[in-house]
């Protein structure tokens, strides 16, 4: 024991920028190139010593997450007790900004932080190579929110490289009305992919060049996501919200990860605020907020 009281970590959300989806595997599971960008929204995890493991959680759509140990922070903190041969009695305390359900990996950065957070509380002492271990054991995305910047996540998306990056991006990120379930447009692509042979998913040469030399143009041209049309499919009004944000002159308009969080690549910090308010006046989003990136992953403050 370290003799700490409690330990917050802020954790970003992330964005896909590419995300290249090979077919189903024996597991369940999808092989992918998956391009993550981490971006300054953020969730904070505190961790403090009680008599026994509770979460709770603050913020908007807290309703939604679930506060018993199916909460993927609560797993994070019985993984790592397990590994140590410690009791989980811990208080983890989620304030969350990220939204739930949306696409942006919230649920990964609750895991990713309750993970650093128990560990700094306990001294542990695990290697990065452990918590990054634990961290697949808990989710495809999990890695990466422990990680942060930009990288390509191979396999599930747990396989991680971390890729060169020449600059800041500035994005406009559209919040729906309610989550969309990630198995459920796992589901809906292998649906629309049936009969297709799907190609082996690689990542983009020209993408990985435009991300190195900080050029929002060329990444504009560069980004895609293989989940689009499934998240699409489920949520039609996202049509309208991805046009909105076009029409607003973003460089790029996209589904974020499953969705149904539409993302928007900005050329500069003002023309995000600018895309921001006509989406927010279009009316076809809960609400619009301005995040750049990448930032790092998670950080103990
Ligand atoms: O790994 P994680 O628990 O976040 O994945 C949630 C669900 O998303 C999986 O159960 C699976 O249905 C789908 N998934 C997938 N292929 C991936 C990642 C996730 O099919 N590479």
């Amino acid at each position: 024991m370290t003799g700490r009281s409690a330990v917050t970590v802020r954790v970003p959300a992330k964005v896909n920028v590419q995300l290249a989806v090979g077919g189903a595997r024996a597991d369940g599971f999808h092989d992918l190139a998956n391009v993550f960008l981490a971006v300054g929204l953020y969730d904070e995890v505190t961790a403090a010593p009680a008599e026994s493991l509770r979460v709770t959680a603050a913020g908007p759509d807290v309703d939604r997450i679930p506060l018993d140990r199916t909460n993927l922070a609560a797993r994070a903190a019985e993984l790592l007790a397990a590994r140590y041969g410690l009791a989980p009695d811990v208080h983890l305390h989620i304030a969350k900004d990220i939204p739930v359900a949306g696409g942006m990996a919230g649920g990964s950065a609750d895991a990713a932080g309750a993970l650093v957070a128990c560990d700094a509380l306990w001294g542990t002492g695990a290697s990065r190579d452990e918590l990054l271990a634990i961290c697949a054991e808990l989710g495809s995305d999990v890695p990466f929110s422990l990680v942060g910047g930009v990288a390509l996540g191979r396999g599930r998306g747990e396989l991680l490289t971390p890729l060169e990056v020449g600059g800041t991006f500035h994005w406009v990120f559209a919040v729906a009305d309610g989550g969309l379930s990630t198995p459920a447009v796992y589901r809906e692509f292998d649906r629309l992919n049936e009969g297709v042979s799907v190609p082996e998913p690689v990542a983009s040469g020209a993408l990985v060049e435009a991300l190195a030399a900080g050029d929002a143009v060329a990444l504009a041209g560069a980004v895609s996501n293989d989940l689009q049309a499934a998240a699409v499919s489920l949520r039609p009004s996202l049509v309208d919200t991805l046009e909105a944000g076009g029409g607003a002159g973003a460089l790029a308009a996209l589904v974020s990860g499953s969705g149904p969080t539409t993302a928007f690549l900005a050329k500069d910090a003002d023309a995000a605020a600018g895309v921001a308010a006509a989406l927010m006046a279009s009316g076809t989003c809960r609400v619009a907020r301005v995040a750049a990136g990448p930032v790092p992953g998670a950080t103990v403050v």
